[in-house]
């Protein structure tokens, strides 16, 4: 029997994509697409050069690259990468942002208001932002971690759909904790999409 794909799932990246490996993973382990008509449809890359897209090639997903910096603004970007996710995924897809390093403009989170989810590594609204590991270290925190949340027009915000607490130890470096919560992460983007696409089952 075969099944349709409702909504399809762009993953988004700048890097190696280890979390967008872990969704592909299990979109296929986990059967998405026979119970929530959910496939990932294809990998977004902003930089040609990021590792994920081997990964994904790797795996049979399509991929494309839409450069940022081939575009003279953060508007032609975006409108670029709006009509890349249009035509693999039609007007209301997931969007899913793994490891994306780019501020998005209002009008192009607006145009996936409520399907549009970003991994963060720290526990929001604890450390929006950049160099989030050192600086829980820097703060003394006992505790660090990552979060799964809808993205909004306000950077790192919006409804979080899930979170793993992960311990800081002594003689931690940024590098070190980096790692303990990128593993962590990887379950958390996997359930906190599960729960989403419950959430959303048409
Ligand atoms: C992750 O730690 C993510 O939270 C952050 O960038 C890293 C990306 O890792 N925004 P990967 O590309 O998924 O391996």
């Amino acid at each position: 029997m075969t099944h349709t794909v409702r909504t399809p799932i762009v993953v988004l990246i700048s890097g190696s994509g280890s979390n967008m490996v872990a969704l592909v993973k299990a979109s296929r382990q986990q059967q998405w697409l026979r119970r929530f008509g959910a496939e990932v449809v294809a990998v977004i890359s902003n930089r040609p050069e990021a590792g994920g897209l081997a990964k994904a090639c790797d795996m049979g997903v399509a991929t494309q690259v839409v450069d940022h910096q081939q575009h003279a603004s953060r508007e032609a970007f975006d409108a670029a990468l709006q009509a890349a996710i249009s035509q693999v995924g039609g007007q209301t897809p997931l969007l899913l942002l793994a490891g994306f390093m780019r501020i998005l403009t209002p009008n192009f989170v607006q145009a996936y208001a409520g399907r549009m989810l970003n991994i963060h590594p720290s526990l929001l609204p604890a450390f929006p932002g950049l160099n989030t590991h050192q600086r829980a270290i820097d703060m003394g925190c006992r505790f660090a971690g990552a979060t799964v949340h809808e993205v909004t027009a306000e950077l790192d915000h919006g409804h979080i759909w899930g979170q793993a607490v992960v311990p800081i130890v002594p003689g931690d470096d940024g590098p070190a904790l980096a790692a303990r919560v990128l593993s962590q992460e990887h379950r958390i983007y996997v359930d906190a999409v599960t729960a989403w696409l419950q959430a959303h089952a048409v």
